[in-house]
């Protein structure tokens, strides 16, 4: 499916998107960039930073750019907006995507995993909002959007590391929507659902062989459970950031907004 999108008021915004050399990162990137934007890219290699500029170059020529950092490492993440808004010549918005934490039940994770976790779902959130936030007050449209996960609201059997610790960062998105709303900085959250990327066929093949079936079948069945009977694309994450990093959610702060093809139950 390509949707051809025009969202009004990116071009030219400076933007720093984390996680973003694959999957719903790159996505991401991708529509930020047809839409006129300045994007920085990042990843924890250096050869995927360049491997996905390659593949960014005919969207954004002279407006794509790449940093190398693991952001679940405090020191790397400061580095990263810094260097961020150096080479962007600003920040109008950080759209936070982390890396996938390591799937599975409460009970088969250990202390090393939870610490772990916290550090690549928590920390890296509070560190890199931290340091954007005195670049994000020189801009006349700033922002911050969170991705996070329907684990959020409705848990998920074998991710409890997201169903955990990301409503930290929704705890995040709502005292930082308020403290910073009089500097004219908007907060938001998106979730996404199921969207088709390697890590979604990672949990898909972690539980066909915890079930001993195909991935493909458990793929069948996790998009049949979908309202729309189909996973995400990345792009489909991406036309809704690029909606809250736009003048058009001018007066949208402190909001979560599901991007999940109806899969969520709750009111
Ligand atoms: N796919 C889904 O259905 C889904 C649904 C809800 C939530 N999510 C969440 O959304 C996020 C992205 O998922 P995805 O499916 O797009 O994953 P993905 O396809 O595995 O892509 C992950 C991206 O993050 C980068 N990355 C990983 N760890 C990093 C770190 N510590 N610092 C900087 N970059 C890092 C990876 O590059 P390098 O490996 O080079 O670092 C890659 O660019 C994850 O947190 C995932 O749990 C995914």
């Amino acid at each position: 499916m390509s949707i051809m999108t025009k969202i009004y008021g990116i071009e030219g915004l400076r933007v720093l998107v984390t996680a973003s050399t694959r999957g719903i990162g790159f996505g991401i990137a991708k529509v930020l960039l047809e839409n006129g934007a300045k994007v920085m890219i990042n990843g924890r290699s250096k050869e995927g930073v360049l491997k996905s500029l390659e593949r960014l170059r005919a969207l954004g020529e002279g407006r794509s750019y790449g940093i190398a950092a693991d952001i679940a490492v405090k020191e790397d993440a400061v580095r990263l907006v810094r260097e961020a808004a150096s080479t962007l010549g600003g920040l109008d918005s950080l759209v936070y995507v982390t890396g996938p934490p390591k799937p599975g039940y409460f009970s088969e994770l250990n202390y090393n995993d939870w610490e772990d976790g916290i550090r690549l779902l928590v920390s890296s959130a509070i560190t890199l909002a931290k340091e954007s936030i005195a670049f994000l007050k020189e801009s006349s449209n700033p922002s911050m959007v969170f991705l996070t996960s329907i684990a959020v609201k409705e848990p998920i059997p074998n991710i409890a590391l997201s169903n955990v610790l990301r409503i930290s960062v929704h705890g995040l998105v709502k005292t930082l929507s308020r403290e910073l709303a009089p500097m004219g900085i908007r907060v938001n959250a998106v979730l996404p659902g199921h969207i088709e990327t390697e890590r979604s066929v990672q949990l898909a093949a972690d539980k066909a062989s915890r079930e001993k079936r195909s991935v493909e079948e458990v793929l069948r069945e996790m998009a049949s459970d979908i309202p729309m009977k189909r996973l995400g694309k990345p792009e489909e994450v991406g036309y809704a950031v690029a909606f809250l990093v736009s003048p058009l959610a001018s007066y949208i702060t402190g909001a979560f907004l599901p991007v999940d093809g109806g899969i969520l139950r709750s009111v």
